[in-house]
């Protein structure tokens, strides 16, 4: 046994200490403040100390979030309060139903007319049960049956946005004073049961579906069953691995906290430190709730997550006491659906898409099914594999489920269905639209058409080169991409700028003014930052996300051009095939030739040269916006700071700007900053700045 000394174990206390406090920072407040690779180093030191002195190893220790030792079977668990379920209206009318019902519970036994409501997304996860001790969480459980279920306690601890500690705000670091106020501090109960929907993101379940499908893994059906699949491993390593996050929205047992109602119980929990969901809305009559939920089926696509519905509670506690809980589910609440994205229909034929990379598609022709008030007529069968896994035959009929902006997908098969008139689909030898001979790409389960020249690849090529996250150019829709690819005037990237008016007006539906629209977009979309320009060049393995690391990494085109294939595989977050894929790309001769045909042709790369060296720097000369509300002092103030310090400050963002300083509720301005690669810095940073400087300039704060 190794005997610690005393500068170990505060190594340790403050490595935990200063994990738990980023990693608060990047998942409660989504406002990081150092590198993920910085917070790997201090993670892979902790762990080092921990397996050296195995006693520091405590369970709230961050390094818990990286997996323990497989189990061999799940124990179980009596929940100490059942997990009930919930009611479900499916129309307004049942909405208003519950209301009645529920008004005329409590009117029988209180002189009341009137009820409030809180009102919360109904996430589509997984439910579980975390218990606290002492602020430290010691168990969590799934629903099971609502009686008992499975612990899984080394699983949800290595999900990021679960307190592993809970505290009260007082004894938590300050941080910009973000952290909820309430009126009153509620000391931490001795025991706290918090129950909540762990989740997958809508584009992290894609991202780990596509990874499955090269690994010619089997896909997940959706991100809830993504999130289950996720939460049942054994080994908590793997858990660890995938993308899971979390949402609370109530208290199973608890000592000694007296709440009023639902609503001050979710700002405790936030207060707590605690996952709240910002759509939750509190103390809304039954018609602001009906209001709210329009509101809700609007924004669901373009949520970040699943939801299937909008869950109505009895706000006040006392109410909720009187109208109590039936065998299945509580009289206070009741799940207002959603319309299902679900639906059932028959493939009537299966074609093949020929993707920007050459990837062949499977897609079902679907007899036209709504699904969730959108008409779907195809659906992506993803590949050969797939298709043989799940027994998919011509004829059949099959589930389709449609989630947000995510292309409709089969789910299953109805064997009962099957007449015996099926037919099998077998993947065509060659290219549907160039007729070469396509090639299965070794260790995937794709099929490939290799003709780089090949009109389909090219059509996808450009509608990629030219959609929102690329060049954006407004108005240059798929139809008139492929109009202009069918008629031989676009062959390569370059050409859309050499594009004239009387061409563009010559296509169908198009007039002189829509032409002259989109070569006025053409023409705005030619200044573009890096980020924007690589993920326009398509490559493999690049999307948006690897492409904003690339460009932070190497900042100009032309170091980005001489970089090596080592230089950006050591970026954190890119992995080698990523960056095989952008090196090869870059030395291939042919697109050599086409990223200078698109300077030549006008094409300006942006760079992206600014790091803020906040403390030494003199920011005599140097451009500042300021957005959202600053804590310390009002926008004005800061201005004149500014100003006195011979800064700029302008009123909105742009390529010039050095700085964006971000106080609380920064909106538009921020994502602007952004996109833009301007630095943003916070109010703690551009406090320290204009000391600095003020030192600097002599000038008295
Ligand atoms: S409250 C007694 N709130 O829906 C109250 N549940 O059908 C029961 N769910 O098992 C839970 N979002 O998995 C509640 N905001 C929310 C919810 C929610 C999703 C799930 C939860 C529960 C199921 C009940």
């Amino acid at each position: 046994m190794t005997t610690l000394d005393n500068k170990i174990v505060k190594e340790a206390q403050l490595l935990q200490k200063e994990l738990t406090r980023h990693n608060y920072r990047y998942h409660l407040l989504d406002d990081p403040e150092i590198s993920d690779a910085e917070y790997d180093k201090m993670m892979l030191r902790l762990l080092e100390i921990e397996e050296a002195y195995p006693s520091l190893s405590t369970p709230d220790s961050p390094t818990k979030r990286v997996g323990a030792a497989p189990l061999e079977s799940f124990e179980t668990a009596k929940h100490s309060i059942p997990m009930l379920g919930l009611d479900n209206a499916f129309n307004e009318d049942e909405l208003i139903d519950f209301h009645h019902r529920t008004l005329k519970f409590i009117e029988a036994q209180k002189n009341i007319n009137e009820i409030l409501y809180t009102v919360e997304p109904k996430f589509d996860g997984i439910a579980v049960e975390l218990t606290y001790e002492n602020g430290i969480l010691i168990r969590a459980t799934t629903r099971g049956d609502g009686v008992t279920g499975e612990v899984i306690t080394e699983n949800v601890r290595t999900i990021r946005s679960v307190p592993l500690r809970i505290s009260t705000p007082s004894n938590r670091y300050k941080i910009n004073n973000r952290d909820p106020l309430l009126e009153k501090e509620f000391p931490l109960p001795e025991l706290l049961e918090v129950r909540g929907e762990v989740i997958i993101n809508k584009k992290d379940f894609e991202n780990l579906n596509k990874a499955r499908l090269e690994k010619g893994e089997s896909l997940f059906a959706n991100p809830r069953n993504a999130a289950a699949g996720s939460l049942r491993q054994l080994d908590s390593k793997i858990t660890a691995s995938r993308p899971l996050s979390i949402f609370v929205y109530g208290i199973g047992d608890q000592s000694n906290i007296q709440f009023t109602s639902h609503s001050e119980s979710l700002k405790v929990l936030k207060s707590y430190g605690f996952p709240i969901n910002p759509l939750i809305r509190t103390r809304l009559t039954i018609d602001q709730a009906i209001q709210y939920y329009r509101e809700l089926e609007q924004k669901r696509d373009s949520l970040p997550y699943e939801i299937d519905g909008m869950v109505v509670k009895v706000d006040d506690l006392s109410l909720q006491n009187i109208l109590g809980v039936k065998s299945r589910s509580p009289r206070w609440a009741i799940a207002y659906k959603f319309q299902a994205i679900e639906a059932t229909t028959v493939i009537k034929d299966i074609a093949i898409q020929v993707g920007r990379t050459g990837t062949l598609t499977p897609v079902a022709l679907l007899e036209p099914v709504n699904v969730g008030g959108v008409t779907v007529s195809r659906a992506t069968l993803h590949n050969e594999d797939e298709i043989d896994r799940k027994d998919i035959r011509i004829g059949d009929s099959v589930v389709v489920v449609r989630a947000g902006d995510v292309i409709p997908k089969v789910v299953k098969v109805i064997e009962s269905k099957r007449t015996g008139m099926e037919k099998n689909f077998f993947m065509p030898t060659n290219c549907p639209v160039c007729k070469s001979p396509v090639k299965r790409v070794q260790d995937e389960a794709a099929i490939k058409c290799i003709n780089a020249s090949c009109d389909a690849q090219l059509k996808e090529r450009i509608k990629h080169f030219v959609s929102k996250s690329a060049f954006d150019v407004d108005g240059l829709g798929k139809k008139l991409v492929e109009q202009l690819v069918d008629r031989g005037m676009v062959k390569s990237f370059a050409d859309l700028f050499k594009l004239e008016k009387e061409q563009l007006a010559s296509m169908e539906r198009m007039g002189d003014k829509s032409a002259q629209n989109i070569l006025n977009a053409l023409e705005k979309s030619r200044t573009i930052t890096l980020k924007r320009f690589i993920y326009a060049l398509g490559v493999d393995h690049t999307g948006e996300n690897a492409a904003s690391l690339l460009a932070s990494q190497f900042k100009t085109l032309d170091n980005l051009l001489s970089g090596t294939k080592e230089e950006m595989e050591i970026i954190d977050g890119i992995g080698p095939k990523t960056a095989g894929a952008v090196f090869d790309f870059l030395h291939n001769p042919d697109n050599i030739l086409l990223i200078k045909n698109l300077i030549d042709g006008g094409v300006t790369v942006l760079q992206l040269d600014r790091e803020p060296n906040l403390e030494s720097n003199s920011i005599k000369g140097k451009i500042f916006v300021l957005t959202g509300t600053l804590e310390s002092m009002t926008r004005t103030e800061a201005k004149e700071l500014l100003e006195k310090a011979g800064a700029k400050v302008a009123g909105s963002v742009s390529s010039k700007t050095d700085y964006l300083v971000a106080g609380e509720s920064a909106g538009s301005k921020l994502s602007k900053a952004r996109e833009l690669g301007v630095s943003v810095i916070d109010e703690e940073a551009f406090v320290k700045i204009v000391s600095a400087n003020a030192i600097l300039n002599k000038v008295f704060l």
